[in-house]
């Protein structure tokens, strides 16, 4: 595997592999990988010729009041876990790199950027969406794996990629999750063992709301309230959102009919945010 830090040689790299004709699939993360994370790679792997993924923390979609300073980093495990699963080429560029004295220009997804996440995290999916564009310039690739987890992130990047016409087919994996079912996130490293017994319940919701759905409920509040008692039931609990929307529109959806349906949760563990969907109707 190739660890490659300038942006000038990745486009170098890029555009001679592109000049073979070699297929390139991309999975950009933050780093601190872990089996969710391989999924996409192994997707990637499956997917293309040359898989390139990209570790890099991104200051521009942190707020001020979330630290970037404490979000875990681990670059020798992650080479070795990328290794494992066929990585070709791992893109690991530094802030001054990305982002140069003089740095000015933004990618703003209007609407699907200002609700769920949006609200409680204004800029974030600005910080994404611009990154993500840059990535995308610099790597070139035919084909781009983003995970379900992060189902309005995924949402926003289709909707950048047709909005601004990039030939790249972006594919979105399921949420992988441990047995227990918690879906994994680099920030499960937060929690205190006894946290992470009540992070269950986000998992535990997304269950109570499907089984509501099956056996009939088409009132979103009724799903919401259920929900909502369950999760405060729990310890270290406090709410940030809970939502059911279309699942590409994102608005809100009051009565579920015929449209796929997505219920997004982000719930506050002490101090950790954890998110977390499920499709509850198709
Ligand atoms: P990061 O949180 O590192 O996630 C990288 C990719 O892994 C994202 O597409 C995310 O949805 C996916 N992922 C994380 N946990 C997952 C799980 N349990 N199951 C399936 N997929 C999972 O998302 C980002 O980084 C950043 O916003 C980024 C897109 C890299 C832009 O900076």
């Amino acid at each position: 595997m190739k660890i490659i830090n300038k942006i000038s040689a990745m486009q170098t790299m890029a555009a001679e592999l592109r000049n073979k004709q070699r297929k390139i699939a991309f999975v950009p993360t933050m780093g601190y990988l872990h089996e969710g994370h391989l999924e996409l790679m192994k997707v990637g792997r499956a997917n293309a010729d040359i898989l390139i993924i990209s570790i890099f923390v991104n200051p521009a979609q942190f707020g001020e009041n979330e630290d970037i300073d404490i979000y875990p980093r681990d670059i020798e495990g992650d080479s070795n876990k990328a290794e494992s699963v066929g990585v070709d080429i791992l893109f690991f560029p530094d802030a001054e790199e990305v982002y140069p004295k003089g740095y000015q220009t933004k990618i703003k997804v209007a609407e699907l950027s200002q609700c769920l996440c949006g609200i409680s995290r204004p800029g974030h999916f600005d910080g994404v969406a611009t990154v993500v564009a840059k990535l995308f310039n610099i790597v070139k690739p035919h084909t781009a794996i983003f995970g379900e987890k992060d189902m309005q992130q995924l949402q926003i990047i289709k909707r950048m990629v047709r909005d601004l016409n990039m030939d790249i087919e972006i594919i979105g994996v399921p949420i992988f999750r441990e047995l227990n079912g918690l879906a994994l996130s680099s920030r499960n490293s937060y929690l205190s063992p006894e946290e992470r017994v009540s992070a269950l319940c986000l998992k535990g919701a997304l269950d109570i709301a499907k089984a509501m759905v099956i056996s009939g409920e088409r009132k979103s509040f009724k799903i919401l309230d259920a929900i909502r008692e369950y999760i405060t039931g729990h310890p270290f609990t406090k709410i940030d959102y809970i939502a059911i929307c279309d699942l590409e529109t994102l608005h809100d959806v009051d009565v579920i009919a015929d449209n796929k349906v997505l219920l997004a949760l982000a719930v506050f563990i002490g101090k950790t945010r954890l998110i977390d969907n499920a499709v509850i109707a198709m």
